[in-house]
């Protein structure tokens, strides 16, 4: 099923929940909101779901507009943070309420219910109690219970929240993996920029209430429209420095004070002559050379497969990754370079990419 939100906003008074969205999610895609908490996900989520009425805007199913659609008609599956299971209630009896309130009859339950339950793993535990079961058991009942009813469109609230970092992570690949085999049209609501790469097929990223992107993954991270997502995907995240670039024999250069690095010809020609700009470069695009920009390691934190290096340059500080090998101490003398091709540049006003402007 395909889902469209045109000009989307939720107000309540004064405070804003959603201003304006406009969004459009393929059949069987697997979209993610990312943004900081209170940036309006849920929100968003819970107007798609028909808990919360739009204050403007148009939410369509296809290309049926469900504004007025009661939840319980909408035929979404939801899981939340909270896993929401009925304490008093069995394995079984949670994940085949949906089926008892639309009266299936009692064998095609029992039969749905274990599909479900075996899908996600937990088809031995049906006549358990929430309580004897672990979060991740926990959480996969609230999975059960989503698929059970078959539904055109599945709701994922921070779902691994709760979760240790190590469930997370195998949470993460089943949920995608079941996404796939099912073939659902999924929006999956998460403030991690980590689960929202490795699961998404596009992310949209939002910011007080508004969308500040909605691409694939990859696009998000190499080329990030805003100042906003090139800070926020990516972890360490993007160094940022004002600079100055300008034409000199042929070549862009982006200067300050203690810093002069040579830049690809298509990019800082977006930049030059604009008087101060923001240059962007990931941790990964600065490597420690022979020749290059002079500075001094400040912190050096070892995170196992690379050192991560703050490394002051005058006044600024520079985030780069290096080989743990090389034993970096900190006051330790090093020189920078600084992939040419990699630079991103951004209106210092406006946050925008001047990389994608015209
Ligand atoms: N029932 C409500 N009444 C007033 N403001 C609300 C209500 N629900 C959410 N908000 C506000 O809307 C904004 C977005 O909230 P929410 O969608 O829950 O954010 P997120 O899920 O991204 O953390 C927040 O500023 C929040 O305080
Ligand atoms: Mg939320």
């Amino acid at each position: 099923m395909r889902v469209e939100l045109e000009n989307l906003s939720k107000r309540w008074g004064n405070a804003v929940g959603t201003d304006s969205i406009n969004l459009d999610i393929h059949d069987g895609e697997f979209v993610v909101f990312l943004g900081p908490s209170g940036c309006g996900k849920t929100t968003t989520l819970l107007m798609i779901a028909g808990i919360y009425k739009p204050t403007e805007g148009f939410i369509r199913f296809d290309d049926r507009i469900v504004n007025h659609v009661a939840p319980k008609d909408r035929n979404v599956g939801m899981v939340f943070q909270s896993y929401a299971l009925y304490p008093h209630m069995t394995v079984f009896q949670n994940i085949s309420y949906p089926l008892k309130l639309k009266k299936i009859p009692k064998e095609e339950m029992q039969e749905q219910a274990q599909r479900a339950a075996d899908m996600m793993g937990i088809g031995h535990l049906m006549d358990r109690k929430p309580a004897q079961l672990s979060g991740g058991q926990q959480q996969r009942v609230a999975l059960g219970r989503a698929l059970v009813k078959q539904p055109d469109l599945l709701l994922f609230d921070e779902p691994l929240s709760n979760l240790d970092a190590r469930l997370r992570l195998t949470m993460r690949g089943e949920i995608k993996r079941l996404q796939l085999e099912s073939g659902i049209t999924s929006i999956y609501v998460t403030h991690d920029q980590v689960e929202a790469m490795t699961m998404a097929d596009r992310i949209a990223v939002m910011k007080e209430g508004k969308l500040q992107a909605y691409s694939p993954p990859d696009e998000l991270y190499d080329q990030p429209r805003t100042l906003f997502v090139a800070g926020f995907v990516g972890n360490p995240p993007m160094n940022f420095l004002d600079v100055e670039v300008d034409r000199e024999s042929g070549e862009y250069h982006a200067r300050r004070e203690g810093f002069d690095i040579t830049v690809a010809a298509d990019r800082g020609a977006k930049a030059a002559g604009r008087g101060r700009v923001t240059l962007g470069i990931r941790p990964e695009d600065v490597t420690l050379a022979d020749e290059g920009v002079p500075g001094e390691t400040y912190v050096v934190e070892p995170l196992g497969r690379d050192d991560l290096l703050d490394v002051r340059i005058g006044d600024a500080s520079v985030r780069v990754l290096a080989d743990p090998t090389l034993g970096l101490k900190i006051g330790q003398a090093v020189k920078l370079e600084f992939s040419t091709h990699k630079v991103q540049f951004f209106d210092s006003a406006t946050e925008q990419s001047l990389l994608w402007a015209d």
